[in-house]
């Protein structure tokens, strides 16, 4: 026998001497393994309150000055009060759903998102609820266990990837689908206006909101020419706020070409 044969075995025969000795003994389930957890988790408690209140004691309070509450040690007080003028938002899930957000936009028809979002999760939970009793092996051995080793680095690989593209994917009002003309929703114009928050007041032919702008989708209807409406973008005017604080006059000029390209129906060459 060589000598890692016998290796394996005297492993094998130890750990089989152990496992029998802790079964005679035993150590029952109450009061160890009850102690243990409830030990742990008064800690894991014990520490959200403690942030939380380290949370609520170090963030100032919301004033107009800090219209998100004074940066405490785990962030602001609150979120930004809630808007009701806008009419369109762009929501995006916390981090830890950004896989499913992903999942969700690659699966399109309403047949692929019954099958990503139920039946695909539900043969995965039963069968990790099945699973002790499909796989019967008594290896322990990750190279004994190439379906389980697959299997275990494969999803959070996955999981990991999706959320990857998740944070980076355009949203609803971003990118590709302000127009519904790839011509002009290929552009960096949209990049910019989607960062403005445009389309919470003008229309841009596929998203946007119906009011308080004017419906940009065919250009802006009134202005004479491309001066004027950089003008309009970079001071405001009526109820438009002024975007020259916002945005730079390079992204300004390129937004209003962009809108007069709407208008004359030739895109600018950029
Ligand atoms: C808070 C709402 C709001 C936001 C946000 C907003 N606008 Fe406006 N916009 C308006 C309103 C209202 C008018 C009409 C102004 C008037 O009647 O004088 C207008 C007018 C315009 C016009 C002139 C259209 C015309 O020909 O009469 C242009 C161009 C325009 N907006 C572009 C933009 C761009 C580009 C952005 C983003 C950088 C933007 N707007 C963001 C409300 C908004």
């Amino acid at each position: 026998m060589s000598a890692t044969a016998r290796k394996v075995i005297n492993r094998r025969v130890r750990y089989e001497a152990e496992h029998a000795a802790s079964k005679e003994e035993g150590h029952p389930f109450f009061p160890y393994a009850m102690f243990h957890d409830t030990v742990v988790n008064l800690l894991i408690v014990l520490t959200i309150v403690a942030m939380a209140i380290i949370w609520h004691a170090t963030a100032g309070p919301i004033n107009h000055a800090h219209p998100t509450g004074q940066n405490g040690a785990f962030g602001e007080l609150y979120q930004v009060k809630a808007n009701p003028a806008v009419q369109s938002t762009e929501p995006r899930p916390d981090w830890y759903f950004l896989f499913l957000f992903e999942l969700l936009r690659i699966f399109k028809t309403p047949w692929q998102l019954i099958f990503a979002t139920i039946i695909i999760p539900t043969i995965m939970m039963v069968l990790l609820v099945a699973w002790p009793f499909l796989d019967r092996g008594r290896d322990r051995r990750l190279s004994r266990r190439p379906v389980g080793v697959a299997v275990g680095l494969t999803t959070p690989t996955v999981l990991i990837a999706l959320t990857l593209a998740g944070s980076v994917a355009p949203g609803a009002v971003t990118g590709t689908a302000l127009t519904g003309n790839p011509k002009f929703d290929s552009l960096p114009a949209t990049q910019i206006i989607a960062s403005a928050n445009c389309a919470t007041c003008h229309f841009f032919g596929k998203v946007g909101a119906s009011g308080p702008g004017p419906s940009l989708a065919k250009g802006p209807p009134s202005k004479p020419n491309v001066a004027a409406v950089e003008q309009q973008i970079k001071n405001g005017g009526g109820p438009m706020p002024p975007f020259g604080d916002v945005l730079t006059q390079q992204q300004i000029t390129t937004v209003a070409n962009w809108l007069w390209g709407l208008k004359t129906g030739t895109p600018p060459s950029q």
